[in-house]
């Protein structure tokens, strides 16, 4: 049974995007305060990347997990496990959402100095909560979900998944 199945690898495809592009954020906001205050064409490239990730897909892929998924974990005994990352998402959702604004913003130049500082706080915040988030999943998730959804069930929720 080393075959990695079908919701493992939705979840790892999504996880692995936005581990990639948050990596990237943390190491240009890790650089100083300037690209919010005067994004060059790499923090633009990366800050578009973003914007569907702050805006919608963080949100589906977590309701996924909660509505779909994490019930299944619950009924299974895994509910100490699903309560906590029930608890991440709600702490990284509202900062996602402001994320988004302040990337936004600094796309367009409009950024107070005070909103760079909160906006870089917030940004490297994000980025170590998620990834730190994404990685307790990535270890987590695989042998709950084997242990709570026969392999026919995988396969259509996975399908039901990626079609959207
Ligand atoms: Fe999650
Ligand atoms: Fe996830």
């Amino acid at each position: 049974m080393d075959e990695t199945r079908q919701i493992d690898r939705a979840l790892h495809d999504e996880h692995m995007h936005v581990a990639g592009l948050l990596r990237r954020l943390s190491d240009l906001l890790g650089r100083g305060d300037g690209a919010l205050v005067a994004p060059d064409e790499t923090a633009l490239r990366l800050f578009a990347e973003l914007r569907p990730v702050l805006d919608g897909a963080l949100e589906r892929h977590f309701r996924f997990e909660e509505d779909i998924l994490f019930p299944r974990l619950d009924a299974d005994g895994a509910d100490d496990l699903t309560g906590l990352l029930r608890e991440e998402h709600d702490v990284l959702l509202p900062q996602a959402a402001r994320l988004r604004d302040v990337l936004a913003a600094a796309m367009a130049g409009g950024l107070d100095p005070q909103q760079v500082v909160s906006g870089r706080r917030l940004g490297l915040e994000f980025a170590s909560l998620q990834i730190d988030h994404i990685e307790r999943e990535e270890m987590a998730l695989p042998p709950a979900l084997e242990s709570a959804i026969e392999d026919d069930e995988d396969r259509r929720i996975a399908m039901d998944y990626m079609a959207g």
